[in-house]
């Protein structure tokens, strides 16, 4: 049977009726909806835990504003606890008590089996599965090792991150051994998601562009690569091959090297022309982008004139439009709407 779905014959790069699109954060706080049902959870990480609610919140925008593709409610932190690593979430960002410093903490860490400690995680995929009743897909996600570790040795978000250049460039030994461990539980994490139903899965590398290009072959790159390639190489993706996007926040310094990580979608911030990306990978992957997230704040005309452009230069296949990062809690739904309606009208065309 044909993939009826325009999110996943975009990935495969098929022809498509019209482009489709989705949106990092989708479903966040910017919905006053998911607000509430936060609000009811308790915390965020109450959210996280609760398969009821997180089916809740992931449908949201599916049902308020109709995406093209629903994404799993959870977060990319959520594996460290298992790991050996305790996270929180106050307002002012996710924290870690007690982030790794010595090479026996790295030593320390383990690589959880996922269906065993983050049970919730894999029921939440089959409560939203039954839900979607497959009116759109379902992505799944997990963080990019270099985005991991920044998390895992910083102990929070970071400006400079001294912590991860001091552990990549002082002591790349013990650098290459905790992102073999990330890369080894985000690959195992990554199959149990799709033995539990997701139809894609995407690696956020968000903190994977603050190394030179040289640098971004030796750490992001090299262990995004080795997730994809443990996955590819997986009992799970031989009996369920789904497509893998792969997106580096500030992708422009590594386009000679982007295309090679194995992905099928590459994900494209804003910083660069859509255009000018896909000369620079060729026609061998899907783009995913790219509007700015802050261009939502312009007028709903204004926004129109951006999708157009974007439409233009990204061309009719193997283009799933997003924004170029997660929406931003401030932004009026009523603009997220001006988007899709635009992106629906402006890249409809007649069946080839
Ligand atoms: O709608 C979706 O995209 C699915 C859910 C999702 C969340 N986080 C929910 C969330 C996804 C895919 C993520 C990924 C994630 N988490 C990334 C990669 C994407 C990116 O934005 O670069 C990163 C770096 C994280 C870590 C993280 N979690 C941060 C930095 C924060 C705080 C910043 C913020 O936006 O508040 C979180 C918390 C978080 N994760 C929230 C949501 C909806 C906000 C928490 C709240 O409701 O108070």
């Amino acid at each position: 049977m044909t993939e009826r779905h325009l999110f996943l014959r975009a990935c495969r790069r098929e022809p498509v009726e019209r482009t489709p699109i989705w949106m990092m954060r989708q479903a966040g706080r910017y919905l006053p909806s998911y607000r509430a049902t936060r609000e009811r959870a308790g915390s965020f990480l109450a959210l996280c835990r609760n398969p009821d609610l997180a089916c809740e919140v992931t449908l949201q925008p599916i049902d308020q504003l109709d995406f093209d593709a629903a994404i799993l409610f959870s977060d990319i932190l959520i594996t460290l606890p298992p790991m050996g690593l305790e996270v929180a979430f106050p307002e002012s960002g996710p924290k870690i008590a007690t982030p790794l410093r010595t090479r026996a903490a790295i030593d320390a860490l383990a690589v959880p089996d996922p269906e065993a400690e983050l049970p919730y995680v894999m029921e939440s995929i089959r409560v939203i599965k039954k839900a979607l009743a497959d009116r759109v897909p379902l992505i799944g996600f997990a963080g990019a090792p270099l985005t991991m570790l920044t998390y895992a040795v910083e102990g929070a978000g970071s400006k400079d991150y001294p912590h991860t250049k001091k552990l990549l460039y002082g002591d790349p030994e013990s650098a290459h051994v905790l992102l073999d461990k990330i890369a080894r539980t985000t690959a195992v994490y990554l199959e149990a998601q799709i033995a539990a139903g997701v139809d894609a899965v995407q690696l956020f590398d968000s903190w994977g562009a603050i190394v030179s290009p040289g640098d971004f072959r030796e750490y992001p790159l090299r262990y995004a690569k080795r997730v994809i390639e443990l996955l590819r190489a997986s009992p799970t993706f031989a009996k369920r091959s789904v497509p893998i996007i792969y997106f580096v926040n500030g992708c422009a310094p590594y386009l000679d090297d982007y295309a090679s990580s194995g992905a099928d979608v590459l994900g494209v911030d804003w910083r660069i022309g859509i255009d000018v990306v896909r000369r620079r990978v060729g026609d061998g992957v899907a783009l995913q982008g790219n509007l700015d997230p802050g261009a939502l704040f312009a007028s709903p005309a204004e926004i129109r004139t951006r999708v157009a452009d974007i439409l233009g230069r990204a061309g009719n296949t193997g283009h799933i439009f997003n924004l170029g990062h997660g929406v931003l809690p401030e932004t009026n739904p009523e603009h997220v709407r001006a988007m899709i309606t635009a992106v629906r009208e402006l890249s409809a065309r007649p069946p080839a």
